[in-house]
């Protein structure tokens, strides 16, 4: 069954019509800004097209027989009940679903400790719409999730980015930007991270650093939002706990102070069905939970009863593994073509987890430039420029492993490593420096034991073009 062209997009405005209607426009409209993968989805929806830009989880791995067993389920019992308006807060037996996934990461938490929300993007925003006043300071790994920078951005906050290394984000440096911002009397509203398998770098902040960083908001009480999609996708090593279970380890009474946790279905179940959720403490969750009956009242009772449905009708767990398998078999298929393909000038992280695999070239080159030669070749990536709101990440690019079988990866790999070489031999013949290498060439030699992970890119002086304005 085909449900036309989902391709077709609205058009774009022109100058002229917009003029019209500029002195209408909220002022921070004008701080709003698309998102890159949104953007992108235009394009690699085309067939043609190898899209590793997606973070897509692979639905065809869904069987469709658990798909009509979870709608006969309904259609048996809560037809009108899924037609229907739901609570804000969501079901509660979705809401037991959610403490069973989070459960399986260990990590504790009451069914009315959270609200179910429209995707973890709903629980990003309202975080934020709950939280900030234009010119706030929003704490975020630098790179980050390239959906929340729109969000940030759309919110008027300032996002203040932290290096990360193979183990995440350094906390040390983190813990100076809070003294320098402290000096001017800047406190930040909340520190945005993803500590398991980060979007896009592919990295997991080690223990003692999710540790000191449970201290550190504690000790500055400070909001930490944890975002954690993908902690379930491990692929090898042993499972880190989450912040929330340092906050609030297993038979502790109490709720969480400083940590707001953020979770979805989207890669352990459907993306498609947009279910999320937050947990916090009460006094945001409140709060959060006003702003969710403004934004859409509640999140589709359909897809509540889905969830419902299908966590009744088997062992959920079931899914996971089958999509980890399978991501595990494609992650090292990424890996094996980068090794074999790539030119010693680039550099990759390895990830243990997750959808995402962060690759870094020479400074001279912008890999925005280079995703327009890439499409011809009909190949795409996530540019790194996406991930940072202030230039950086010019010359990065995400790739995404798990919606797209080995042989097409390999195949993409090929092609994009063929294009970065037209570019640096491009470079060495307008330069006379031929294998010019980035800034930090002993990165290069990094091996596995050493670190999953390799320098993330820094912006330098004469790289450090194309800065947003704030
Ligand atoms: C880090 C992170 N947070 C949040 C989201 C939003 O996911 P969803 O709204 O589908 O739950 C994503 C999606 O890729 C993500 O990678």
């Amino acid at each position: 069954m085909s449900f036309g062209d989902e391709r077709r997009r609205p058009p774009r405005p022109a100058a002229h019509e917009l003029e019209r209607y500029s002195a209408l426009f909220a002022t921070r409209t004008g701080r709003m800004r698309s998102s890159v993968m949104r953007d992108l989805m235009a394009v690699t929806d085309r067939l043609d097209i190898i899209s590793l830009a997606g973070g897509l989880p692979d639905t065809s791995l869904f069987e469709p027989r658990l798909f009509t067993a979870a709608m006969e389920r309904i259609a048996d019992g809560a037809t009108a009940a899924a037609l229907q308006y739901g609570p804000t807060d969501g079901l509660q037996p979705v809401k037991e679903c959610i403490v069973q996934i989070m459960a399986e990461e260990d990590t504790r938490v009451a069914a009315d400790e959270l609200i179910v929300t429209t995707g973890g993007q709903q629980a990003i925003d309202l975080v934020c719409k709950t939280l900030l006043d234009p010119g706030d300071v929003v704490i975020a790994e630098g790179p980050t999730y390239p959906g929340a920078v729109p969000t940030f951005c759309a919110y008027e906050a300032q996002v203040v980015q932290i290096e990360m290394d193979a183990d995440g984000m350094q906390i040390d440096l983190l813990e100076r930007t809070l003294d320098q911002l402290a000096a001017e009397g800047r406190r930040p509203k909340f520190i945005y991270t993803i500590p398991t398998f980060q979007n896009p770098a592919g990295v997991s902040m080690s223990l003692a650093r999710r540790r000191r960083l449970v201290e550190v908001a504690r000790e500055r009480e400070l909001l930490v939002l944890e975002d954690n999609p993908y902690g379930l996708l491990r692929y090898e090593g042993d499972a880190l706990p989450t912040l929330r279970s340092l906050e609030v380890p297993r038979g502790s009474r109490d709720g969480g102070e400083f940590v707001i946790y953020v979770g979805t279905m989207s890669k352990i179940l459907s993306a498609g069905i947009r279910i999320g959720w937050v947990v916090a403490p009460r006094p945001v969750l409140a709060k959060l939970n006003l702003g969710k009956v403004s934004s859409d009242l509640c999140s589709s009772s359909l897809t509540q009863h889905f969830v419902a449905a299908y966590f009744a009708n088997g062992d959920w767990r079931e899914y996971v593994n089958a999509a980890r398998e399978t991501y595990h078999v494609r992650r090292d298929a990424m890996l094996d073509a980068l090794a074999e393909f790539m030119p010693a000038q680039a550099r990759w992280t390895h990830p243990h987890g997750g959808l995402f695999v962060w690759l870094t070239l020479p400074d001279y080159i912008d890999t925005t430039d280079l995703l327009a030669r890439a499409l011809r070749e009909h190949v795409a990536f996530v540019p790194g420029e996406g991930a940072y709101d202030d230039g950086r990440g010019h010359n990065a690019m995400r790739l995404n492993f798990s919606s797209v079988p080995e042989e097409q990866i390999r195949e993409g790999i090929r092609r994009i490593a063929k294009i970065v070489d037209e570019q640096l031999a491009l470079y060495g013949s307008l330069t006379g420096r031929h294998g010019a290498a980035p800034a930090d060439d002993a990165a290069n030699e990094l091996t596995e034991e050493l670190a999953p992970v390799l320098e993330l890119p820094r912006r330098s002086g004469e790289g450090a073009r194309r800065s947003r304005p704030a």
